[in-house]
């Protein structure tokens, strides 16, 4: 098998996945990544050993105690945060319905927020809704021509009504990342809350909270080989603030806790906490980062002529997740015709992307292609290969 710039030991770590032993090539990432056996393990061992709810004084209930402080602290140490100011929940969607929900208790007809054009549906809809319910006013900040966010048209939006500044730091479709550290300081300085939509990023770069300075971050360790799952930080000096949708017996402490409404999937719990043990154990974002960015270097190399990437051209600023369309073939047959060639990657419209969809000046569809860790080198090559038959066929 090729290799590529760096001694990051793929070979090892695709052994660590049934999923990958029949030789398909899984570029479709952005939308679930394969998880290591370990962490499907962990699931059916909490299920099968840690069968309870918590509080009780007996052996099952405990271990479920433990995996939910275990999961906090992994979490904790994933984001930059402390173990009390990390929140569990189904997913980002309902997890960013929420929290925007119990933040928005105290906003006034009037208040603004901003969302940007790169922004996932997930990251804008519950704002909309919220406005909706509580005459507030969303104000969409806009995108360079190179899909890059605007900041002078972020700084020309903020008001002293602003109270939250809500972006997404990666594009779940065009890949490119927005200067967190600067939207967030941005934000403070209108005296609004920052607020991250970490989904697509956490699956390739590292996240430090304390040191972007955010108030909110949500993503969902499905993106990263983890179960089906959302988590979320929340700063603890903005969580003490909220008065949290719960039931009253629940508990008020740790302070996440308090905005996690009922039991929460333990099993999942134990396999996240598993899925930052597997991240660490392969060399974390510093090793996976440059790996990454390599793979994607060989794809944009390598793409043959008729194939337009939407986006920004080479891998500054970005994350190796390309939206493409082939010269003359609708996205959909691209996909199929990959499909039929043991490769994974989708068609689809907007992407969830309603902001950026009607810059990108596709008519129709494209095909998204999103690269993780596991992905190899001879992956890309077989990628390109095909791609150039599709676009000869056209031809
Ligand atoms: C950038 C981004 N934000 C939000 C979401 C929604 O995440 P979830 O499926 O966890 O609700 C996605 C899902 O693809 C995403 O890519």
């Amino acid at each position: 098998m090729t290799s590529i710039g760096n001694d990051f030991n793929v070979h090892a770590v695709r052994a660590r996945y049934c999923s990958l032993r029949d030789g398909f090539a899984f570029l479709d990432a952005p939308g679930g990544s394969q998880v290591p056996d370990e962490v499907g393990e962990a699931i059916a061992r909490a299920l099968r050993e840690a069968s309870a709810n918590l509080g009780a004084g007996y052996a099952t209930s405990k271990r479920v105690g433990q995996i939910l402080s275990t999961a906090e602290e992994k979490a904790a140490r994933f984001l930059g945060c402390e173990p009390s100011e990390v929140i569990f929940g189904p997913n980002m969607t309902s997890l960013n319905f929420m929290l925007s929900r119990t933040a928005g208790r105290s906003f006034q007809p009037g208040d603004e927020i901003l969302v940007s054009d790169l922004d996932h549906d997930g990251g804008v809809a519950p704002w909309l809704e919220l406005a909706f319910d509580k005459d507030l006013v969303v104000r969409h900040v806009g995108l360079n021509a190179d899909t890059t966010l605007d900041l002078d048209d972020l700084e020309s939006k903020l008001s002293p009504r602003t109270r939250v500044v809500a972006f997404a730091w990666a594009s779940n479709a065009v890949g490119t990342v927005a200067d967190a550290r600067r939207v967030c300081s941005l934000a403070h300085s209108a005296g609004a809350l920052a607020w991250i939509d970490a989904v697509h990023y956490a699956a390739h770069e590292p996240i430090d909270v304390g040191s972007v300075g955010a108030d909110v971050l949500i993503c969902s360790p499905y993106k990263f080989c983890g179960p089906h799952l959302g988590l979320a930080y929340g700063r603890a000096s903005v969580l003490e603030q909220w008065r949290p949708y719960k039931a009253r017996p629940a508990p008020a402490s740790p302070l996440g806790r308090r905005f996690e409404t009922g039991t929460l999937p333990y099993e999942l719990l134990a396999g996240f906490s598993a899925t930052v043990d597997y991240l660490s154990s392969i060399g974390g974002f510093a090793a996976i980062r440059p790996y990454e960015r390599a793979l994607g270097q060989r794809l944009l190399d390598g793409l043959p002529d008729p194939v337009t990437v939407y986006g920004l051209p080479d891998m500054d600023g970005r994350v190796p997740t390309f939206l493409v369309n082939v010269e003359g073939v609708p996205a959909d047959d691209v996909a199929a015709a990959l499909a039929a060639d043991g490769i994974g990657v989708w068609a689809h419209d907007s992407w969830y992307s309603l902001g950026l969809y009607p810059r990108l000046g596709y008519s129709d569809k494209s095909v998204r292609i999103g690269m993780i860790h596991y992905n190899t080198a001879a992956e890309v090559d077989r990628l390109l290969d095909a791609l150039d038959r599709v676009a000869a066929k056209a031809a």
